[in-house]
């Protein structure tokens, strides 16, 4: 059976994830009434990875004897000024998961669950890799600064920029 306050963590840490998916929709569903094809396939797979990782928690919880609470999502922004903003924005989102990762890492710490521990690695790892994407991406968009022809060379590329995939299977990592 999973611990109590373990099994809370991994819930609250599925709401996060289902935010993220929720969130990287709004964006990839406002690059592209914009005209940026290319940001918005990239949030399209950004949105549907992170339904990955709340699938995965689900999965963990409820194999581990616990109960996933699936949550009511809270309404993203849906407009956004730039696609600097967009970028800058999804680095300070994705560090915000990447602290509430670790906080759930250090509650399985503390209550000697080593195999949460163990299936929590795989979401340091990603975070990692996510974040030198978003870090790579933004210190692009400071490159190009307002040229308009930069900008849509930058947006065409986005659709070739691949974050790491993943398996929903818990026990392939
Ligand atoms: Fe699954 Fe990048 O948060």
């Amino acid at each position: 059976m999973l611990n109590k306050r373990v099994e809370e963590a991994l819930n609250s840490q599925l709401i996060v994830e289902a935010y993220s998916s929720h969130y990287y929709l709004a964006v990839a569903s406002w690059a592209e009434v914009n005209g940026l094809g290319g940001t918005s396939e990239f949030f399209y797979e950004q949105s549907d990875e992170e339904r990955m990782h709340m699938l995965r928690l689900v999965k963990f919880i409820n194999e581990r004897g616990g109960k996933a609470v699936i949550p009511r999502i809270e309404m993203p922004q849906n407009d956004f000024k730039s696609l600097r903003q967009v970028f800058e924005d999804f680095l300070k989102h994705e560090l915000a998961v990447s602290a509430k990762v670790n906080e759930v890492v250090g509650i399985c710490h503390e209550e000697k669950d080593f195999p949460t521990m163990n299936f929590m690695q795989w979401y340091v790892s990603e975070q990692i890799e996510e974040e030198a994407v978003v870090r790579t991406i933004l210190d692009q968009l400071n490159l190009i600064g307002d040229d308009k022809s930069g900008l849509y060379h930058f947006d065409r590329d986005l659709k070739n920029i691949k974050t790491p995939q993943i398996t929903i299977n818990n026990t392939a990592n």
